[in-house]
């Protein structure tokens, strides 16, 4: 796989599943601009490759066009184009069936799960044109294909991450720009521990941490590697796609 060289600008890259994609690619060559909240974590990323010049982080509120503009500039600055974007922000409300959610928690999920991503790929797109074309990775979720009780807003917006994704590749392979969604399951971040930490843990969801299981808890590298493939010229005839990295969870009956 060559990452070598490849210019990608990642959000949320300050944390989780965006933070080890960050740290990975540019271990392997490639130069990486993050951006996203939690401005502490992001800062102590982009300090820890200072010297390399390789990883940059923007704090940027992505639901905040002028933010996602201005973060693609300075990407853009940086590196004198882009050749990858990986869109890794995302929030999970959990816990409350449809008539409990809120305008405000509705719209919220929205914007920070699916019409980021839009307007991330809005603002990029002219950039990996430029470059001669390019990847972009979308990350959804297994809740798109098969979800749990209480996360109405977070399961509809994985479902249109995966549309949006496979609509693209195809008014985007003119321009030489793949597209992908990756169908993550359970990973070891915040998130999950969070979410797990509701659920009243990962036994009640029939979910192992151990690593011969089937539907086990993965460590963030497993999903960045994927993502590595996807953005790496190794991939180039794999558009339109929505990657399961699961575990094999969905494949599960019981
Ligand atoms: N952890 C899992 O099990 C799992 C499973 C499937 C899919 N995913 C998806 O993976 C992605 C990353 O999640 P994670 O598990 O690493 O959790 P995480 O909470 O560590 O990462 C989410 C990131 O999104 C950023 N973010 C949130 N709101 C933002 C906003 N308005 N603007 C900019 N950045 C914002 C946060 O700062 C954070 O860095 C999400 O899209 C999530 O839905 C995670």
């Amino acid at each position: 796989m060559t990452l070598s060289g490849k210019r990608v600008f990642i959000t949320g890259a300050a944390t989780g599943i965006g933070r080890a994609t960050a740290e990975h690619l540019a271990a392997e060559g490639a130069r990486v601009f993050g951006a996203g909240l939690d401005g502490a974590e992001g800062a102590d990323l982009a300090s820890r490759h200072a010297r390399a010049k390789n990883l940059f982080f923007r704090e940027s509120d992505l639901t905040r066009e002028a933010e996602v503009q201005a973060a693609v500039a300075a990407a853009a600055g940086e590196f004198g184009g882009l050749d990858a974007v990986v869109n890794c922000a995302g929030i999970y409300p959990t816990g409350k069936r449809l008539e409990e959610v809120s305008d405000t928690e509705w719209e919220r999920t929205l914007a920070v799960n699916l019409t980021a991503i839009f307007r991330v790929c809005r603002a990029t797109l002219p950039l990996l044109r430029d470059a001669g074309g390019g990847s972009i990775v979308n990350i959804a979720s297994v809740h798109a294909e098969a979800t749990v009780p209480g996360v109405p807003a977070y399961a509809a917006t994985k479902a249109a991450v995966v549309g949006l994704s496979r609509q693209m590749a195809l008014d985007y392979a003119v321009d030489r720009i793949r597209v992908n969604s990756l169908l993550v399951g359970s990973v070891a971040t915040r998130m999950t521990l969070d979410g797990l930490e509701a659920a009243g843990g990962a036994e009640a969801l029939g979910l192992s941490f151990e690593p011969n299981r089937i539907a086990r808890i993965a460590n963030p590298s497993e999903i960045a590697t994927a993502i590595a493939f996807l953005i790496s010229d190794a991939a180039s005839f794999v558009t339109g796609s929505a990657m399961q990295v699961d575990g094999g969870l969905l494949a599960r009956l019981l």
